[in-house]
C-alpha cells in the first residue's frame, strides 16, 4: 500500500508490473468509464511515450511511470493548464524528498542541474466543448545510474539518485506527487489558473531568457516573456512582435 493521504486522487490505483504504456491503459480505462482520480502505475514500460512522438525510456523498478486520470468539467482549451499544475506538483514533491531544487522548462520538462529528470505528457479525450478526461502521464527518472541511460540521453537526462547521490523511495515520491497534485488541482478548480501560474513561474528557467522554440512548423526565436493566463508561452521576437506558442521544444540560446 502507498499510504495515500488524498481524498480522491489515487483512491483507485491500477498497479502493473509491465505495460506498453500507462497512457494506453489509461485511455482504455476512460473508455470503460473509470472514476475521476484513477491512477495507473507500472514498474516498467516497454514502449513509453514521450511528447512529439518520441519514446520515453522506462526501465524496470527505476522510475515512476504513471498516468493520472482527471475528469474536470472544463472546455478543451483549458487542458494545457493541467500540465502546468502537474509540473508544479512534481517539482514540490522532488524538493520535499530529495532536497534538490528542480526547475521547469516550459511546458513540462523538469530539470535538475540542467538535465531532464521528469517529462509530462498530457492527452485528452474530449468532444468539441467538454473534456471527457485528461490523462496526465508523468515519467520521473528516480533510481537509474549512468549506465542505465542509453548513450544518446547521457548529456541531456539524469535521475534523482544521480543528482542527489542517494536512492529515493519511489512509493514516497508517488504519494507526495499525488497529494500535492490533489491540493493544487482543487485550488485550480476553485480559484482558477492564476495562483498556479505564479507558482509555476517561480520555478521556470526560460522566462526572461533568449530562446529558440522549435515547433512542428518551424523555429521562433526571441525572448520568453512568460506565460499567458491560458498557460501559453509568449515570445517577443527581435522585430518586437509577440508570438504565442502552444507546443514546442525550447532551447536556451547559447546552450
Ligand atoms: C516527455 O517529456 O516527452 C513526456 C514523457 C512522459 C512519460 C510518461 S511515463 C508515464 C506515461 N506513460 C507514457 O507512455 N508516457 C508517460
Amino acid at each position: 500500500s502507498l499510504g495515500l493521504k488524498t481524498a480522491f486522487l489515487g483512491r483507485t490505483i491500477h498497479y502493473e508490473e509491465s505495460v506498453s504504456s500507462t497512457q494506453k491503459i489509461a485511455h482504455r480505462l476512460v473508455t470503460d468509464g473509470v472514476s475521476d482520480g484513477t491512477v495507473v502505475v507500472a514498474e516498467e514500460q516497454t514502449s513509453g511515450k514521450g511528447r512529439m512522438d518520441r519514446q520515453w525510456h522506462s526501465p524496470k523498478y527505476s522510475g515512476v511511470w504513471m498516468s493520472v486520470i482527471l475528469k474536470p468539467n472544463l472546455p478543451p482549451p483549458r487542458a494545457p493548464q493541467l500540465t502546468l499544475v502537474a509540473a508544479v506538483a512534481v517539482v514540490q514533491a522532488i524538493e520535499e524528498l530529495t532536497g534538490l531544487m528542480p526547475q521547469i522548462k516550459w511546458p513540462n520538462d523538469i530539470l535538475v542541474g540542467g538535465k531532464k529528470v521528469t517529462g509530462i505528457l498530457t492527452e485528452l479525450q474530449a468532444d468539441s466543448d467538454r473534456i471527457k478526461a485528461v490523462i496526465i502521464g508523468i515519467g520521473i527518472n528516480v533510481n537509474q545510474q549512468y549506465e542505465d541511460f542509453p548513450e544518446e540521453l547521457l548529456h541531456t537526462a539524469s535521475s534523482l539518485a544521480i543528482e542527489s547521490g542517494k536512492p529515493i523511495s519511489r512509493a514516497s515520491l508517488i504519494q507526495s506527487v499525488l497529494s500535492r497534485l490533489e491540493k493544487l488541482y482543487i485550488t485550480y478548480l476553485q480559484n482558477g489558473f492564476h495562483p498556479i501560474k505564479l507558482l509555476w513561474e517561480s520555478y521556470a528557467i526560460s522566462i526572461g531568457k533568449n530562446i529558440i522554440a522549435r515547433t512542428l512548423t518551424g523555429e521562433i526565436k526571441g525572448k520568453a516573456l512568460g506565460i499567458t493566463e491560458d498557460g501559453v508561452l509568449m515570445i517577443e521576437q527581435e522585430d518586437g512582435a509577440v508570438r504565442q506558442v502552444y507546443s514546442a521544444d525550447i532551447l536556451l540560446e547559447n546552450d
